[in-house]
């Protein structure tokens, strides 16, 4: 290497070097699906961070049955990890006490339904995993939607919400079901957009029934610093509540850090078969802390013609009967099972069952079902095992917690 040869290189590798930095550094910043630049992204390298850290690719499903699909998962996961990754906590939103103290109370209050018998916690309640056990539960008026209530946990490590995904964050996402007419029925008339409502409307009257509670104005302005309510408020103060719904405190957790007595021998060869990637494929879609890689997949059940699932917002076919991995924290008291409820059985570990022996026998193999549904050579021993194993997820800890209850 000459000397001019090195002088011209030098800044084509110093420029080279600077977009490496700014390419690594940037990154941590924001990643396109993020917004709110607050996802930090995790080291790649560090396989406790898989959940979230590495980059997704949109769909894995999309690419049916190449071992490349189902190998790395098996090399790079192997284990459910330890910790979990920091949440993600939009800026704009810094969490505090006041903010999760307001949250709580506008969780539990019955005043944010059209006719007073509905609150948040009637669909979420935190003996069931913060969900309930009614395939699809009913809202004001005893309305029904379409779907089964999700069970809320370790909320903050998600960057999608709901069945399809169709919300960013759980700010954008709280006025939801105040707003929904099968929820707490409140018709969104906020015209212009500014969080206030219109003067004529119904978010007036959602106003008035929390001022006119006494306990609110000096709430409110422990948080935001004045009494006035607004829906962006409320939805601050309910998401800040809700990234406190942290569930790592099983049996399962204990015996993952290190106390091999902490779940039964029938537990343990459950676990072993769920990680087991060539019994089972379970980890490929249930991995990371959170037992989901929240992505959007079909799992199997068969499609149903009026809930679209993914496709309900890309608009793409391919997308029809996909909704997000359910996390399997505390899932032993969240029956009946899928975005439909459509899986139930007489007992609780009956119904838990009966969805690992779907998982056995394949799948409906209708529309998009993912390639990785296939029948499993599991005898009722493997499936009854398997179901203790995600029993042994269920925290009551973290079900009792004061914290969380009633105000
Ligand atoms: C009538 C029952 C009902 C009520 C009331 C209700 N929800 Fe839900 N919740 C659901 C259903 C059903 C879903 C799934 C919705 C979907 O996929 O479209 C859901 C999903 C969610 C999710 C998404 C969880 C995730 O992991 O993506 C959050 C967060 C949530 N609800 C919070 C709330 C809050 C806060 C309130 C009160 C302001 C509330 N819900 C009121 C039934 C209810
Ligand atoms: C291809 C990805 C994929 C694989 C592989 C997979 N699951 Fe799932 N699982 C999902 C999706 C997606 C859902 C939610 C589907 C829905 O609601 O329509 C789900 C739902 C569940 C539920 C219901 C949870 C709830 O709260 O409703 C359980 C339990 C479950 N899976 C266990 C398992 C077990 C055990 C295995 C291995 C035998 C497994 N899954 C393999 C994607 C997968």
């Amino acid at each position: 290497m000459n000397a001019t040869y090195f002088i011209r290189t030098l800044p084509l590798v110093m420029l080279m070097s600077l977009l490496t930095l700014v390419g690594v550094s940037g990154c941590k910043v924001a990643t396109p699906n993020d917004p709110t630049g607050n996802n930090l992204p995790n080291d790649p390298g560090d396989p406790s961070q898989d959940n979230t850290g590495t980059p997704r690719d949109d769909d894995p499903s999309d690419d049916p049955g190449t071992p490349s699909n189902l190998d790395p998962n098996a090399i790079k996961l192997g284990v459910i990890p330890k910790t979990f990754p920091s949440m993600n906590v939009p800026s704009s939103n810094p969490t505090t006490q006041a903010k999760i103290e307001l949250g709580r109370h506008l969780f539990y209050d019955k005043k944010l339904s059209t006719d007073g018998k509905v609150s948040c916690a009637s669909c979420h309640e935190s003996s069931k995993g913060f969900a309930n056990n009614v395939s699809v539960s009913p809202g004001v008026d005893g309305l029904l939607g379409n779907r089964n209530a999700m069970t809320l946990v370790n909320l903050g490590h998600y960057d999608n919400y709901v069945w399809n995904g169709r919300f960013k964050t759980l700010e954008e996402h709280a006025p939801g079901p105040i707003f929904n007419k099968v929820e707490l029925g409140f018709g969104n008339d906020d015209r212009n957009g500014d969080g206030y409502g219109d003067p004529d409307g119904d978010t007036i009257i959602l106003f008035r029934n929390i001022e006119n509670q006494p306990k609110y104005p000096s709430m409110f302005k422990a948080a935001f610093g004045d009494e006035k309510v607004t829906i962006a408020r409320m939805a601050m103060a309910i998401a800040s509540f809700e990234r406190t719904f942290v569930s790592n405190t099983s049996p399962f957790d204990d015996f993952n850090n290190g106390n091999k007595t902490a779940i039964s021998a029938n537990a343990i060869r459950g676990y072993k078969l769920f990680i087991d990637t060539r019994k089972t494929n379970c980890l490929g879609c249930h991995n990371g802390p959170n037992f989901t890689d929240g992505q959007f997949h079909n799992n199997g059940l068969s499609v149903s013609t009026k809930d679209k699932g993914r496709a309900e917002l890309t608009g793409n076919s391919a997308d029809i009967g996909k909704f997000r991995t359910a996390s399997l924290r505390n899932a032993g008291v969240t029956w009946p099972y899928m975005h439909d409820g459509s899986i139930s059985g007489p007992t609780p570990t009956a119904a838990l069952e009966s969805v690992i022996r779907r998982y056995r026998d394949g799948g409906d193999g209708r529309v998009n079902q993912d390639p990785r549904i296939r029948p499993l050579d599991l005898n009722d021993q493997d499936v009854a095992d398997i179901a203790t194993f995600i029993q042994s997820l269920t925290d009551t800890k973290f079900l009792t917690n004061p914290a969380l209850q009633h105000p």
